[in-house]
């Protein structure tokens, strides 16, 4: 397993999780890796650790540049255990190194690791000199979790922010040019969609203190290293901050007996009459955190769930309780479904639409039984109708 030198003195030691499919509740087709960065300078500081079970992989990738004992500083910069799982061996094999966190950091630690660590704990704007090199610290509170900070290296022009322009991708590459714009974006704004999108307010805030820096490369702690996409994934950070979105619907539906499919394909051609792209997702076939990505982009999200048991069928049910969790802000909605007798499934679809705040300026389309022709022609009107709106 072999360092690979990202600037004169800096490595990479991170580790490849080929096979992760799974990251609490977001489908990661593409693995992910867990990124730790080694500085060596007149003290020897390493940048975040990897998920436990890859601890060896980061390890021998340490020991390809210097012996772990030398490790003078241990950098924490989020304590979620993808980054922190194996920092209790690297304590264990560098006794003289001293964990530099800040005060909310300090407290997570301790709380999963019930160890007595020597810590330098730091505060937003705080430096710490390390030879020809300074670290200096951001803390970005909720980008991802209370304890998230940034580590920033100005001779270096280096950032690395941990889960903040992340990517679940694994792979050989190590820099975004050897993956290109389009796989990288794509993994980007994934993993924006399923994990960052509730904090726009704070990353409009890590922005705008970032702006202030000079950077000519991002190392986050997933995925590959910004080197030459920087000022395109800033960007469209600042849209996703600001919940921008483009001219597009997205239909999510799941059907019993096909009614409610029948529904959401009109509104499909009521849309695409009105000259709005629209991508239809149904939910038997479409994992949530797949779905969620075109939220991101989509100004119109229209949602159709048959009646069941007097209420949504549970798959609707389950992504919209995601979705209220993502808190996706200034989108249009639209409630649709078929029923038997209740008919309660597509108006409590219009009331978690309502919940998260969203214009939902049409009632629901809640149709008895199977659709006909001129109920059909009256939902695709409507549908241009909104499409005229966008
Ligand atoms: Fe990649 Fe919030 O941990």
């Amino acid at each position: 397993m072999k360092p690979v030198e990202i600037k004169p003195g800096i490595y990479w030691v991170g580790a490849v999780d080929w096979d992760l499919r799974y990251f609490h509740g977001y489908l990661t087709p593409r693995g992910t890796t867990y990124n730790a960065y080694l500085i060596v300078d007149e003290k020897i500081v390493l940048v975040d650790t990897v998920k436990h079970y890859l601890f060896d992989e980061m390890l021998d990738r340490i020991k390809g540049v210097v012996e772990p004992s030398r490790i003078d500083y241990l950098v924490v910069n989020h304590v979620e255990m993808d980054h922190s799982g194996s920092v209790p061996r690297i304590m264990e094999l560098a006794p003289r190194a001293k964990i530099v966190t800040n005060p909310q950091g300090k407290k997570a630690l301790g709380r999963h690791y019930k160890k007595d660590w020597d810590c330098l704990v730091v505060n937003s704007g705080d430096e710490v000199k390390i030879g020809a090199r300074t670290l200096k610290f951001f803390t970005t509170p909720m980008v991802h979790w209370p304890d998230s900070m940034v580590t920033y290296i100005p001779e270096e022009r280096l950032l690395l922010p941990n889960d903040a322009f992340g990517q679940h991708l694994a792979c050989d590459a190590r820099f975004d040019d050897q993956v290109g714009w389009e796989v990288v974006h794509e993994e980007a704004a994934k993993y924006y969609a399923n994990i960052v999108l509730p904090y726009g307010e704070q990353v409009n805030k890590v922005l705008d203190a970032l702006a202030a820096l000079e950077i000519d490369m991002i190392g986050p702690s997933h995925g590959v290293i910004w080197r030459t996409y920087l000022a395109q994934i800033v960007q469209a950070y600042r849209r996703w901050a600001n919940h921008e979105t483009e001219r597009r619907a997205l239909i999510v539906y799941d059907t019993m007996w096909g009614s409610t499919k029948k529904i959401a394909l009109a509104l499909q051609d009521g849309l695409e009459d009105a000259g709005v792209p629209v991508t239809v997702k149904f939910l038997q076939t479409n994992h949530i955190s797949e779905i969620v990505p075109h939220v991101l982009v989509s100004r119109a999200v229209l949602v159709g769930s048959p009646t069941l048991n007097n209420g949504m069928l549970p798959t609707v049910s389950a992504f919209l309780t995601y979705l209220r969790g993502l808190r996706p802000q200034k989108r249009i909605g639209l409630a649709f479904g078929s029923y038997g007798w209740g008919g309660q499934g597509a108006r409590e679809v219009k009331a978690a639409m309502e919940a998260m705040g969203w214009e939902v300026p049409f009632d629901v389309i809640n149709i008895q039984y199977i659709p006909d022709e001129a109920e059909l022609a009256a939902v695709r009107e409507t549908a241009r109708k909104l499409g005229e709106m966008l």
